[in-house]
């Protein structure tokens, strides 16, 4: 079994450079190239990082086992189809892309061709949440919102498609049930999308999000709050910070006593110890590692389906009032 993954990266836009910062560093990725259709991009990075552009997107496949796609989203479908069909597996940049019916061909495509699928749900890596996971059980309420301030780059999709896509991957991945009920408003101020949405959505389980997204507001902000019968837990995703309130049965150190009708509780707030660490490197690593170690990627293509879902059945009862 080889060790490393032979790898190409197409895009090399805002986030695509970050990525290329990002695979220089992991050992068990070898960089064989990159492809970029803007010149003065191929040449900025090629002077700056000493990597290889190709000029034929074909030429690079062939020379890898699998690809970077941190293209815009319009144009995940196409590149990644040409990739999935030579046998290369592909990391996708969310939203998977631009529809589901897309999303679903690449699907039956990838049965077809047998290859490994990882889409860039980067928040499922943030330090903050993977802290809280252990105390998450039967959540029954979530809040979220994501805040951040005016960016011409994304406007060509929906405030939905560009960030509230980030809280539905989280809220899919604790809902583990199918949505019942959506009901959402949105409105248009900058783009000729949503640029500002709420939505809240019921799951077959009970649970209930609420879930903000902006891409107009003065302040950035990305909180995401838990509630379920014994806990609240309230995660910053911006700072990396995460505080869980429990109930308990017994007493324990730093714990406050309290007569519920349930009779006595005690209750324990704790601020998490949230190791450090850089996403995207981990995202990626995984993804190496799950095709060198033929392993499921944990953020699955099904995964990128199940949150682009929930977009487009949040713009659809959107679209009733816009
Ligand atoms: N996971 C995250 O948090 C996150 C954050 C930002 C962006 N994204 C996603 O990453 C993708 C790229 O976003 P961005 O902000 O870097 O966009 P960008 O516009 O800054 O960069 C895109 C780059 O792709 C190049 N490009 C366009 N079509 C191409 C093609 N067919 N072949 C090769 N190169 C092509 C463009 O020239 C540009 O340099 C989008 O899908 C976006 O949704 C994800």
């Amino acid at each position: 079994m080889p060790d490393t993954l032979q790898l190409g990266l197409i895009g090399l836009g805002h986030l695509g450079k970050i990525h290329l910062k990002c695979l220089l560093q992991i050992p068990s990725i070898k960089l064989v190239g990159c492809y970029e259709l803007d010149p003065e991009i191929v040449k900025q990075v090629s002077e700056e990082y000493k990597v290889k552009f190709f000029s034929d997107l074909g030429e690079l496949l062939r020379q890898c086992n699998a690809v970077d796609i941190v293209t815009p989203t319009s144009t995940h479908f196409t590149i990644a189809q040409q990739a999935m069909s030579l046998g290369k597996h592909c990391f996708i940049e969310k939203p998977v892309t631009q529809n589901l019916k897309e999303a679903y061909s690449l699907e039956i495509l990838q049965k077809e061709q047998g290859v490994k699928i990882q889409i860039g749900h980067v928040e499922r890596y943030n330090p903050a949440f993977s802290a809280v996971l252990p105390f998450v059980k039967n959540a029954r309420f979530i809040e979220a919102h994501r805040l951040s301030s005016f960016n011409p780059r994304g406007t060509d999709v929906s405030v939905i498609h560009d960030l509230m896509i980030h809280d539905l991957d989280l809220i899919s991945l604790l809902a583990q049930s199918e949505p019942v009920e959506i009901r959402a408003n949105g409105v248009n101020i900058v783009s000729k999308h949503p640029d500002i949405c709420s939505a809240r959505i019921e799951f077959q389980s009970g649970l209930v999000a609420n879930v903000t997204a902006s891409r107009i507001s003065m302040k950035q902000m990305r909180k995401f709050r838990i509630i379920q019968e014994d806990a609240y837990i309230s995660l910053d995703l911006a700072s990396k910070e995460a505080q869980v309130i429990r109930l308990l049965d017994g007493y324990e150190d730093n714990t406050i006593e309290l007569d519920t009708f349930k009779g006595k509780k005690f209750v324990k707030l704790e601020d998490l110890k949230i190791q450090s660490n850089n996403a995207i490197v981990d995202e990626l690593t995984s993804f190496a590692k799950s095709i060198l170690e033929d392993k499921p990627c944990d953020v699955s293509l099904q995964d990128g389906i199940r949150a682009l879902g929930l977009v487009e059945n949040i713009n659809k009862q959107m679209s009733r009032y816009l």
